[in-house]
């Protein structure tokens, strides 16, 4: 590793326990996750080996690394001393010592938000008499507010995300199932050099359009569909998400009338980006246009989420928010509206908050898009 990506995660490290300090936490300790890949550069699927980061308040942190994992952990030359145990030792036993070496110092042990709970549950036998609370309250802060280089990555997998659109529609959809829709978007992201996918595909056609969380299935395209692509890819390990949706030969006037009515909503929500504004008035923007359209019980989602390691992280745009905007800030704008039993619209750009508002991610046209 270089010098200064190693020096970006001694940074990090020193500001995580900066936070536990103030905190009055004593520690902190991490699985396999997005706050892991933060903090040392590597993470992977979490599974039932422990891979674990303890960070003290000071000192040297400790990563617990299974034996199979050692070569790779020491390639990336983390900011921390490896103790490896084998198949069929207690990697627990570490985590005893290391809490045996913390009695000196008081407060409470947070832990990672997505620890397993077959590994906290020991954890917690470990640390026997402290209070617990959880990692996101010292790394959510340092995580919230991207650096330059994060936004890059973001961008870039934003672009690739927008090729995909145009390599998606260019081709004729009418006929083609929901998967394969969304093989075809996932292999022009990795064809672009996306890492990989951000999460799974989402292709709703037909009334599957009026399912906001519908994924997608074996239903084929028919003339006259709706069709709700929402999918996106990582750069870096950074994420893009991008919604759009599509018509496969002509719209009705219902179409076009709910499609201008969440179009206006996304921009009324984009254009009140602003460093010091509340996040819940991101939200109230889209939702207000909804509402005066005549659609606000129909838009049943928050606008939008945090966006960055992790596809949703904080903060999210929806009402009750108070968290204040600041630059660096990434998130998603994603109005949508669903007539249940017909068809549904959804229009998603992630946006990073900038000294002169908001900064798109994705750029692909929105407007309904005919298909053939
Ligand atoms: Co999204």
């Amino acid at each position: 590793m270089n010098q200064k990506r190693r020096a970006m995660f001694d940074a990090r490290i020193a500001a995580v326990q900066s936070g536990l300090e103030k905190a009055g936490a004593a520690g902190a300790v991490f699985g396999l996750s997005s706050s892991l890949r933060y903090l040392v550069g590597f993470s992977d699927e979490p599974g039932e080996r422990a891979l674990l980061l303890v960070v003290p308040h000071s000192g040297e942190p400790t990563m617990i690394v299974p034996a199979l994992y050692v070569d790779q952990v020491e390639g990336i030359d983390p900011p921390a001393t490896i103790k490896s145990w084998a198949d069929g030792e207690d990697p627990m036993s570490i985590v005893r010592e290391l809490a045996e070496k913390m009695t000196g110092s008081s407060g409470r042990v947070l832990v990672d938000d997505t620890l397993w709970a077959m590994f906290l549950l020991p954890i917690r036998e470990a640390f026997r008499d402290r209070a617990f609370g959880l990692a996101s309250e010292v790394v959510t802060p340092l995580r919230m507010c991207k650096t330059e280089d994060e936004v890059a990555a973001m961008r870039r997998a934003g672009q690739i995300a927008d090729r995909a659109f145009e390599n998606a529609v260019a081709e004729p959809v009418a006929g083609c199932t929901e998967l394969e829709l969304a093989g075809r978007l996932e292999a022009a992201m990795l064809a672009h050099g996306a890492d990989g996918i951000a999460f799974e595909t989402l292709v709703a056609s037909g009334t599957n359009s009026a399912l906001p969380h519908y994924r997608a299935g074996g239903r084929r395209v028919e003339e006259g569909d709706i069709v709700i692509l929402d999918y996106g890819c990582r750069v870096d390990g950074y994420c893009s998400d991008i919604s759009r949706t599509i018509v496969c030969g002509e719209p009705t006037a219902e179409m076009e009338q709910v499609h201008d009515a969440v179009r206006r909503g996304h921009w009324a929500a984009r254009e009140r980006v602003a460093v010091g504004i509340r996040a819940e008035e991101v939200d109230a923007a889209a939702r207000d246009t909804l509402t005066s359209a005549g659609y606000g019980d129909r838009f049943v989602h928050r606008t939008g989420h945090g966006i960055g390691l992790d596809v949703h992280e904080p903060p999210y745009i929806v009402e009750g928010n108070n968290e204040i905007l600041k630059a660096g800030m990434a998130f998603s704008i994603e109005p949508g509206a669903y007539l249940t039993g017909s068809f549904g619209v959804r229009i998603e750009d992630v946006v990073v908050v900038g000294k002169n508002g908001a900064l798109a991610m994705t750029n692909a046209p929105q407007e309904l898009r005919r298909v053939t």
